[in-house]
């Protein structure tokens, strides 16, 4: 396997025609059934990337833009943003067609953390990022800052270091009582 990689080498998209399965009670597709559509092409893509089957360890956040329709074609692009030895950060952008008028509408956009497991489940390096334009350092930086903000994030609000008497001011102004009996 080649130590490094175009990220046009691990480009996936998905079309798939939103069926009323897929809705909610209020006749919306659910997000959930959205959420399982971009696991998978996120594994696809990371696959193809790397050669070897990966796991998801993270999500980033995802906002929901705007409802999808039953009936409308959802498609779901998918590529390498970033990569670390054995992580991969899949950027997923997903957008809803009117079949009938051929609008489109962007739905959301998240990233997805994939990790690439040999056939032992040990994890394996994957092949580097070669970036070739603006935006493919833009998208590798921004995925190396939000990792580091992870990182950071993940040390806060330790059990064994959180005291909650430097926190009450701060809960003032939030929609909350705090009665404690000790
Ligand atoms: C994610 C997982 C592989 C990490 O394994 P680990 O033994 O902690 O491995 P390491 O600490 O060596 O980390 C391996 C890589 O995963 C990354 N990683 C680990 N936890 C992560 C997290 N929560 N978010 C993002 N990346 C993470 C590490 O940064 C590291 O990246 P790098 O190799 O590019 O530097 C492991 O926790 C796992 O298998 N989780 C379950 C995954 C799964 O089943 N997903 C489907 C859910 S139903």
């Amino acid at each position: 396997m080649s130590a490094f990689k175009h990220n046009s080498e691990s480009h996936i998209t998905i079309t798939e025609l939103m069926l009323p399965s897929h809705s909610n009670f209020s006749g919306k597709i659910h997000g959930g059934y959205i959420l399982s559509l971009m696991d998978q092409v996120a594994f696809a893509c990371a696959a193809k990337y790397s050669g070897y089957y990966a796991v998801t360890a993270s999500v980033d956040k995802v906002d929901f833009l705007q409802p999808i329709e039953v009936g409308e074609l959802v498609t779901l692009s998918a590529a390498v943003n970033f990569v670390g030895r054995s992580s991969m950060v899949i950027g997923i952008r997903v957008e809803a067609e009117n079949i009938k008028t051929g609008d489109k509408k962007h739905c959301n956009s998240s990233f997805f953390t994939m990790v690439a497991k040999n056939d032992d489940g040990k994890t394996v390096a994957v092949p580097g990022l070669i970036l070739e334009t603006d935006n493919d350092v833009r998208r590798f930086v921004r995925s190396a800052h939000r990792q580091q903000q992870g990182k950071a994030r993940r040390g806060q609000f330790k059990p064994e270091s959180f005291k909650v008497e430097e926190h009450l001011d701060f809960l003032k102004s939030y929609n909350v009582q705090v009665l404690i009996n000790d």
